[in-house]
């Protein structure tokens, strides 16, 4: 067994791009826990990389399975010392759990979100839902908040599993909020929930973001909001919407990027199509993001990649939170995007 062995292999057996790191990353989260959910998460690496390379190890009788835990053999664990591969250590704020706010500004907004979210809808898988903590929601609104992006700005949501659209207009810090959903569930209840709280900022549209963006909402917005799903194309549908929406310069947006379904490869044909229309990222926060386990686990295409079929206990999907901001604004097609948006190779959780 050796470093190079196991990343060829694991590229070989899924088609991947897969990093010396990504099998660095793996072996240091292996010898923190057994938990495969928590290998995933520690790794920061594609899901179907983890997979692969956890079956590699298996045959080459550096891990076993024990019940429902990896355990790392003592050739496993010989391995990382002789490569020099350390375990997997966290540093991470206890307080903002390392999203860097707190959740001061909100008063008692916190409380009637969390009302609020108890009775959403649940996740559908045909959408690819899956959404963040009440507590995620409320502190990208402080953030965005301390960014000056909410107070007297128009915002627009772009899909809105997360209910960020109610968190930012229960503020009534903004001028406007406009909420683009494709399920008609989560129209309905948003628009409950406006009725109920009197959020008059608050305008709510059915649409599906393959097709182009309405007139009426091109050029209109100081920021917009979405958490796309990860695939590039459907992650390149839900962003060029959002800056078609933007005024143009000073002009910002926020998305969620995860390291589940997006290697580092993606992450930076990402960055570069950011940078290529204009945009400088001023904030990367990485795993500000935690997903509620949505239920349809058994189900994802990932479900069959796992060397112990056993379903998350706890929290384990994390995607950083990014913001950008225009600085040259360039043009955007506003084209339909047609077929399955939603799956790419690193696809996992469809
Ligand atoms: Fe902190």
């Amino acid at each position: 067994m050796d470093l190079q062995t196991l990343q060829h292999e694991a590229a070989s057996r899924t088609g991947l791009t897969v990093t010396r790191r990504d099998v660095e990353r793996v072996l240091a989260a292996l010898q923190r826990t057994g938990d495969v959910w928590k290998v995933v998460e520690y790794s920061r690496t594609p899901m179907r990389v983890v997979c692969a390379l956890l079956d590699v190890l298996q045959e080459n009788g550096g891990l076993t399975v024990q019940g429902d835990q990896l355990v790392f053999t003592a050739e496993g664990q010989a391995f990382c010392e002789q490569q020099g591969i350390a375990p997997f250590t966290t540093a991470t704020c206890p307080t903002c759990e390392g999203r860097g706010v707190v959740l001061d500004l909100l008063g008692d907004i916190r409380e009637r979100f969390h009302t609020i979210a108890q009775q959403r809808p649940t996740p559908l898988r045909q959408f690819d839902q899956g959404y963040v903590t009440p507590e995620v929601t409320l502190a990208r609104v402080a953030f965005l908040w301390e960014r000056g992006d909410l107070v007297h700005k128009d915002i627009i949501v772009l899909g809105d599993d997360d209910l960020v659209s109610l968190a930012l207009a229960l503020t009534r810090r903004p001028r406007r909020v406009v909420v683009l959903e494709i399920d008609e569930r989560l129209v309905r209840f948003i628009e409950e929930q406006k009725a109920a709280h009197q959020l008059t900022a608050l305008e709510i549209v059915q649409h599906d973001l393959r097709e182009p963006l309405p007139e009426a909402l091109c050029g209109r917005f100081d920021v917009f909001v979405t958490d796309p799903t990860e695939s590039f194309v459907g992650f390149r549908a839900f962003t060029e919407r959002g800056l078609l929406a933007l005024r143009g310069a000073g002009s910002a947006g926020y998305f969620g990027l995860t390291h589940v379904e997006s290697s580092l490869k993606k992450w930076r044909d990402i960055q570069r199509f950011l940078l290529d229309y204009g945009l400088v990222i001023t904030d990367l926060r990485d795993g500000f993001n935690r997903y509620v386990n949505w239920g349809y686990e058994a189900d994802m295409r990932s479900w069959a990649w796992l060397p112990v079929k056993v379903p998350p206990r706890d929290m384990w999907y994390t995607s950083a939170f990014y913001r950008v901001e225009w600085v040259e604004p360039q043009e955007i097609p506003n084209r339909p995007f047609s077929g399955n948006i939603f799956e790419d190779a690193e696809a996992a959780t469809t």
